[in-house]
């Protein structure tokens, strides 16, 4: 029968008979499935894997370095950091719409990736995560390419890599078992999904770095709360969106006119429709007191009650 185990040896012969002495560019996200090809491949060929981690700035707190923490400081792994924050957001200043910002990151990743790529000699295979829903699922029109998903199939078309797509016969629950086998953290193996446009849709209308520092930290503080719960797997995905709305408030007894920021989390079975969680009071309770008094700038919290239709998850 089908198990991890063989399924990791029978891979590790493949990927050995595939690359030979040849060298393979993974690119990494922080995400669960470029995670487990990263991990897979490099049990495989060692350091002919070179991976590369595009840090556009959208990513949420603390999640660039824990990225490095696991892959070089845990797996010794070759990994190449760009640091293209600034590029990211000067592309995005003076945008609002939705679909631009997608177009936008979306693109420049791929600028960012391919010049990058082009510095590094003798790359001959480039590894991906797609996995077999992947597959299905570009295939047919379902609600999620109501919003554009750039980071699914980005590639610039002109590169000449073999691919190399280990994944593409499992779907998500096996990806993370092969994680968990590979050593992988929880952190990432159970990573709630992220969009590849990051908090760059969660700012709503322009980006900026004060509105992202203002999400990034609401975040964190939202992730803390719910895991001292120990809400984690009960929650599909939580996050905190900024709307640019501002409104009056008074602390201590100062009038202040700050932002509001939005707390979403919701159930779901695959993404596609939602039911917005019941998270109890007290929790929320908490998460509020901790958001108004932890994170400049906001002086209201408010808490998403919509189902998904007519909704979308993001609000962006
Ligand atoms: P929506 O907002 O469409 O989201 O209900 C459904 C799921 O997809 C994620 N999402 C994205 N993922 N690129 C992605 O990789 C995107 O542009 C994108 N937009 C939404 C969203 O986080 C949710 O899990």
């Amino acid at each position: 029968g089908w198990t991890i185990g063989n399924f990791i040896e029978l891979e590790i012969e493949k990927i050995r008979q595939e690359v030979g002495d040849k060298q393979v560019l993974c690119a990494l996200s922080g995400g669960v499935d470029s995670s487990v090809v990263a991990a897979l491949i490099h049990r495989a060929i060692g350091d002919q894997l070179t991976c590369m981690f595009v840090d556009h700035g959208l990513l949420r707190k603390g999640e660039a370095d824990s990225v490095m923490e696991t892959f070089v400081g845990k797996f010794d792994m070759k990994v190449i950091k760009i640091d293209a924050q600034e590029r990211f957001l000067s592309k995005l200043a003076g945008v609002s719409d939705p679909e631009k910002k997608r177009k936008i990151i979306g693109n420049e990743f791929i600028y960012v990736f391919d010049e990058e790529a082009a510095k590094l000699k003798d790359m001959d295979f480039l590894a991906q995560g797609t996995l077999y829903t992947d597959i299905i699922e570009s295939g047919t029109a379902t609600a999620q390419t109501i919003k554009s998903h750039h980071n699914v199939g980005g590639l610039p078309e002109d590169m000449t890599f073999k691919l190399i797509e280990p994944l593409n016969t499992l779907f998500k629950d096996e990806v993370r078992a092969l994680g968990s086998e590979l050593g992988l953290p929880d952190e990432i193996v159970w990573r709630q999904p992220f969009p590849g446009p990051g908090l760059g849709i969660r700012v709503l209308g322009e980006v900026t770095e004060e509105k992202l520092e203002i999400v990034r930290e609401s975040d964190a503080i939202l992730r803390e709360e719910i895991a001292k719960a120990g809400l984690e797997r009960d929650i599909w995905q939580y996050f905190t969106v900024l709307p640019d709305i501002r409104s009056v408030g008074v602390m201590g007894d100062e009038r202040t006119y700050d932002y509001a920021i939005g707390i979403r989390a919701v159930t779901s079975i695959d993404g596609m429709t939602s039911d917005w969680a019941r998270i109890p009071w007290d929790v929320l309770e908490k998460i509020s007191t901790r958001l108004v008094n932890e994170v400049d700038h906001i002086n209201r919290v408010l808490y998403d009650v919509t189902s998904k239709p007519p909704a979308t998850i993001e609000w962006e």
